[in-house]
């Protein structure tokens, strides 16, 4: 089976980022991440960066504020003749303490905080993917499993029953 690739992007989100009360930052920021996110797979996996064709769910579970540090994870999770089907999440990993008496404070969360997921489709057209790949037919897998049964000693002991 195929292993699609995984990305990670880590940033931190600057005062320049916030856009409503609060120091709170607008969705719209944490969607130009997962395209970030989305264009890495797509060059990744077809050597070109892609283009979003549709989102099919977009979620804010918890709000970002200036200061805190992100961390965006893209997996590609299907592929069709042109699309790839990516899943998104959006991590947060330091925020400020909101400590008065020192401003400069963060913590470090452990875990870390879902603060947004998605489902997104890429589109690679085929005249831009640039990574040939072979199809690999049932017969070749049928040869993968047998392969991978020698491999686990599990040949063996089925042919000693
Ligand atoms: C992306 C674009 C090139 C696709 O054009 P297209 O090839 O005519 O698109 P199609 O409608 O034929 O769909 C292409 C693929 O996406 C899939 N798709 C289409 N609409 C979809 C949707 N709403 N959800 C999931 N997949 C979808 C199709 O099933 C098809 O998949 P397949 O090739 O694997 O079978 C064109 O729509 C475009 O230029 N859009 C603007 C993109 C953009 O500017 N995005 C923002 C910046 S990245």
């Amino acid at each position: 089976m195929e292993i699609f690739p995984e990305v990670k992007l880590r940033v931190r989100i600057s005062t320049n980022d916030v856009h409503y009360a609060g120091n709170l930052v607008d969705g719209a920021h944490i969607m130009q991440l997962f395209g970030d996110v989305a264009t890495e797979l797509t060059i990744r996996y077809d050597g070109d960066e892609g283009l979003l064709r549709a989102y099919e769910k977009v979620e804010f579970l918890e709000p970002v504020h200036g200061g805190d540090f992100l961390e965006i994870v893209g997996k590609i999770v299907n592929v069709g003749n042109t699309s790839r089907k990516i899943i998104f999440e959006a991590y947060k990993i330091i925020s400020s303490s909101k400590d008065k008496t020192q401003e400069s404070a963060c913590d470090v969360l452990a875990p870390p905080l879902l603060v947004a997921q998605a489902i997104g489709t890429a589109v690679v057209t085929k005249d831009k993917q640039r990574v040939k790949r072979t199809v690999i037919d049932s017969n070749d897998n049928e040869v993968f499993e047998a392969f991978n049964k020698i491999k686990s000693g599990e040949a063996k002991r089925m042919s000693q029953k």
